[in-house]
């Protein structure tokens, strides 16, 4: 269990990291030796050279090892190859400071430790100068490579909406995003904007639209509010697009329930619709957000191929949308199915009705994980991979995705609630895990993610671990005020009776019933002006 938790940090990536570090010790340690003989032969006419660098060479041979074993422990320790990826600017350069002299006093106490047991032939000491020197350029090369690498970073991502512009030529430029002021969609507009793209959302705004602040001043983005119901706000929309992402539906089992007509209309009836009418507009590529909760109760391993059994109503809808899209595609329309693992992290529209970040919350604010169930498997996603995801199936060539449909996660993400609950109290050890007996929630699945990974060369960059840092640090700093407030739950903001949906759900029947009919029904919603 041990040994795993530490191997997923075990990528590709790091393995490079860790080489750098080693030939960064050793070329700092190296030059420190060097230094310090030719500050030698330049100060003392009288000195061999050839023997000083002989002795150089000795000691470097008979010590770099040590040296290099303690620095791999001591930034393993630090978590310059785990954690450390989130640090940042001050603190990321405290941490090195830190690290690299550690490295140094313990390098130091051995070749003490030596020296007093007499073991001079096999460690020749270096001189304390060269110890000094070697420990200032081992900082000076770590810290200066890690800022080289951010700010290269930093330049690139502004850099990039013009390399996309350049390279995308005759492709997609305008995506529209139905449910783009949502908990994924705000997340996605901002990835595709920094992509070059243009983006126009449409949105009944159910849960407010601060999400988008700060968006509306790029004059490549586009809000419209309008519901996916109404005929003519989504044609409206539709004009001028390359593609459609449509994530503007009623999300979860409970909000789902809430209302089962109302959710038959949007998460149905509106999908078709609004399927149609990109097919009528031209706009050829629509990519769907479905969910892995179409799998339902199963003790296999789900893949695309499998068996679907759905326990609740959303689920249900989502598979009603799936079959409507499929049979929808031809040479002027296709779809694209994303099956969304459970999505975690910060996003501009939190939701604190998702397990991860809700029991993370808890665990914060309430000093106690509360753990339903447990046994229970679900598989898991950070919103910004869902994102990416999204973005991949936008890119790619329209022969690999079209009428495809692909699971969005990683086999690595599959937990069990209980395993979910031990992550999170890893990270936050003073809450106390509770466990309650019997859940209410019937869904308990595992989910295979191959055919992305393989097809699409998707890979999730985030952990659980990566989303519950992050909720803990935006709880902590004050992002977030109160976790159980209604606007950051879905089943909640939807169950007042003054809410938004209400309102909507009574102007769409207005735009459709007779005249003075509608009149009476808008101002009934609204109230007396
Ligand atoms: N979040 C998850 O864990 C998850 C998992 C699987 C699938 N999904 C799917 O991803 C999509 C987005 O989910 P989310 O978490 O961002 O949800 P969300 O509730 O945060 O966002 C949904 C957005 O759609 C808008 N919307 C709802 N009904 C609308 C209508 N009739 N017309 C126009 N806009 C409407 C809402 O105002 C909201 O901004 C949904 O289709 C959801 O089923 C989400």
């Amino acid at each position: 269990m041990k040994l795993s938790k530490y191997s997923r940090y075990m990528t590709f990536d790091v393995l490079i990291r860790v080489a750098a570090d080693v030939v960064i010790v050793n070329v700092a340690y190296l030059a420190a030796l060097v230094t310090r003989l030719l500050w030698k032969i330049a100060t003392d006419p009288q000195i061999s050279a050839q023997e000083q660098l002989m002795d150089a060479v000795q000691i470097y041979g008979a010590t770099f090892w040590v040296l290099t074993l303690i620095a791999l422990a001591v930034y393993c320790l630090s978590g310059l190859y785990s954690r450390g990826r989130f640090y940042q600017g001050r603190f990321k350069m405290l941490v090195i400071f830190q690290a690299v002299s550690l490295i140094y006093v313990v390098f130091g106490f051995a070749l003490y430790l030596a020296l007093t047991k007499g073991w001079r032939e096999l460690f020749i000491p270096p001189p304390r100068i060269a110890l000094f020197l070697g420990w200032f350029l081992t900082l000076a090369a770590t810290a200066g490579v890690r800022l080289w690498a951010m700010l290269w970073r930093r330049l690139m991502s502004r850099e990039a909406p013009a390399l996309r512009v350049l390279k995308k030529e005759e492709g997609i430029q305008h995506v529209l995003i139905i449910g783009g002021a949502g908990y994924i969609g705000s997340t996605l507009c901002r990835q595709l904007l920094s992509q070059a793209y243009s983006v126009r959302v449409l949105d009944a705004l159910l849960y407010g639209d601060k999400s988008l602040a700060g968006l509306k001043e790029d004059p490549r983005f586009e809000l419209l509010e309008g519901d996916s119901r109404d005929v003519s706000a989504v044609f409206r929309a539709m004009l001028d697009m390359d593609a459609v992402v449509h994530l503007g539906e009623l999300v979860g089992d409970p909000a789902c329930a809430l209302d089962e007509k109302l959710t038959l209309e949007i998460n149905l009836a509106a999908t078709r619709m609004v399927a149609e009418a990109a097919q009528g507009c031209g706009v050829k590529r629509f990519v769907y957000a479905s969910s892995c909760s179409v799998y339902g109760a199963s003790s296999e391993i789900s893949d695309e191929r499998s068996a679907l059994k759905p326990v609740s109503l959303y689920a249900r809808a989502k598979i009603g949308s799936e079959q409507t899209l499929l049979a929808l595609n031809g040479p002027d329309f296709h779809p694209v199915i994303l099956r969304l693992s459970t999505v975690f992290g910060h996003s501009f529209r939190p939701r604190f009705d998702l397990v991860v970040n809700f029991l993370t919350a808890k665990a914060v604010r309430d000093g106690e994980i509360t753990i339903f169930g447990g046994e229970q498997w679900r598989p898991f996603v950070h919103v910004a991979d869902v994102a990416q995801a999204i973005v991949l199936c936008v890119e790619a060539p329209l022969v690999s995705v079209k009428a495809r449909i692909f699971n969005v996660g990683s086999d690595e993400q599959n937990y069990t609630i209980n395993q979910v609950g031990e992550l999170i109290h890893g990270i936050v050890p003073q809450a106390r895990v509770v466990n309650v007996e019997g859940n209410g929630d019937r869904r308990d699945y595992r989910v295979s993610f191959s055919r992305i990974r393989r097809e699409l060369g998707f890979k999730a960059r985030y952990s659980v671990e990566d989303g519950v840092r992050e909720i803990h640090a935006a709880l902590m700093d004050g992002k977030i005020g109160d976790y159980q407030d209604r606007c950051y739950s879905n089943y909640k903001t939807l169950s007042d009776p003054g809410n938004h949906l209400t309102i909507r759900s009574r102007h769409i029947n207005a735009l459709y019933a007779p005249q003075s009919q509608a009149t009476e029904s808008v101002e009934d919603a609204v109230g007396p002006s």
